[in-house]
């Protein structure tokens, strides 16, 4: 009898401390998931048939979270099981698998993982290919995302009083034909890509659901809030696929902000092989948020562009007056870092090169990525 109540005691005890692990445990895994991130990177641009050594340095600066932004391969085709290989040359590069084991990673697409180059709505294959991509990206069978028409996402990462929202956009799914006819410059001016501005009626960018949907993420809570779009917002001199292809989208992109009062948005870009930090002044006329809207670009991840000067460094001639300080053509990624530490976090708006050097920065205080008190936005 005697030693049955102490095996009793035993098995209660043993109970009672595998539950406290169990609860320790739970604790510690909320705890973890609240944690506050602090290191983003993101990239874009990546020819899945090269070497892509870039992976080292992205995973030596321990980031807690990848966005790719799109033309994550180059597939270019209306055939799935080509486009299948693409994906598989991707996943069979050791720097990806080494950054799949170091951090989670959200992914939107560009032109030519959707399929196409320059493609947009009129892609014959974009359903198809959109299970691909998922299916690449992990996203389970169940998702809303498998149903929904375009990769769009956003998430919510961090504490109360410390979130950090990333939405990535669709920029493909539905986007109306592109007009050319950009006008060109004269010598010394730049060079400009072949996109005239589309002001037909009816063209978009995003598509009414998506538009729908943006509108309703812009409500949540968040201190931070990272907009990735496969190609650039801001800048409307280059004539390359940008947001300006659609001046009225660009537009209502830039209204929704200001309705929506959405404090701490910091754009990311890709797509243009070559990498630059932006900003639309607070006072500039069509800034109707009420502080400085900034966008970093980084692309490509492993394929540069441009040109090269007589003692052989590469360089993008291409005028952008929003553009802060130089951009930069060799391979790069963007890195946002943030320090919660201080009274106003500090956020520090990075492109790094091929070893992890920062060659682009712009260091802001999330204080000022709001709209000035008692100053009503234009
Ligand atoms: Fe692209």
């Amino acid at each position: 009898m005697k030693n049955q109540s102490i095996w009793l005691r035993s098995m209660l005890f043993q109970t009672i401390i595998a539950k406290a692990f169990i609860c320790l445990m739970a604790i510690l895994s909320q705890a973890a998931v609240a944690a506050p991130l602090e290191r983003i990177a993101f990239g874009s641009c990546a020819k899945q048939d090269k070497p892509q050594p870039i992976w080292d340095a992205v995973v030596a600066t321990k980031p807690e979270l990848f966005l790719f932004l799109g033309d994550n391969i180059y597939g270019d085709t209306q055939e799935m099981s080509l486009l299948q290989k693409q994906w598989d040359l991707l996943g069979a590069q050791e720097g990806f698998q080494r950054l799949e084991a170091t951090c989670p990673i959200l992914a939107t697409w560009d032109d030519h993982d959707m399929g196409a180059n320059d493609a947009g709505a009129e892609y014959p294959q974009k359903r198809q290919s959109q299970q691909l991509f998922l299916d690449f990206f992990k996203i389970p069978k169940e998702s809303s995302r498998r149903v929904r028409e375009g990769v769009y996402h956003a998430e919510i990462f961090g504490p109360p009083g410390k979130q950090v929202q990333v939405i990535l956009l669709d920029t493909r799914f539905h986007r109306s034909l592109l007009k050319k006819g950009f006008v060109q410059g004269e010598p010394g001016e730049g060079i400009r890509g072949p996109y005239a501005p589309n002001e037909d009626p009816g063209v978009t960018v995003l598509g009414e659901t998506q538009w729908s949907w943006l509108a309703e993420q812009l409500a949540a809570p968040a201190q931070l809030r990272i907009i990735g779009s496969s190609f650039q917002m801001l800048p409307i001199q280059v004539g390359w696929e940008c947001w300006n292809n659609f001046p009225n989208e660009r537009k209502r992109l830039l209204s929704l902000l200001e309705q929506k009062r959405s404090s701490g948005v910091v754009f990311i870009s890709g797509d243009r092989h070559t990498a630059e930090i932006m900003r639309l002044p607070r006072d500039a006329t069509e800034n109707r948020i009420g502080y400085p809207i900034y966008e970093v670009t980084s692309s490509s991840l492993n394929e540069p562009s441009g040109n090269f000067t007589g003692t052989g460094v590469r360089f993008i001639n291409e005028i952008n007056p929003f553009r802060v300080g130089l951009n930069y053509a060799e391979t790069n990624f963007g890195l946002i870092t943030i320090d919660w530490s201080k009274p106003s976090a500090v956020v520090r708006l990075q492109v790094r090169d091929q070893k992890g050097n920062v060659v682009l920065q712009q260091k802001i205080f999330l204080d000022d990525l709001k709209q000035v008190e008692g100053v009503p936005p234009k």
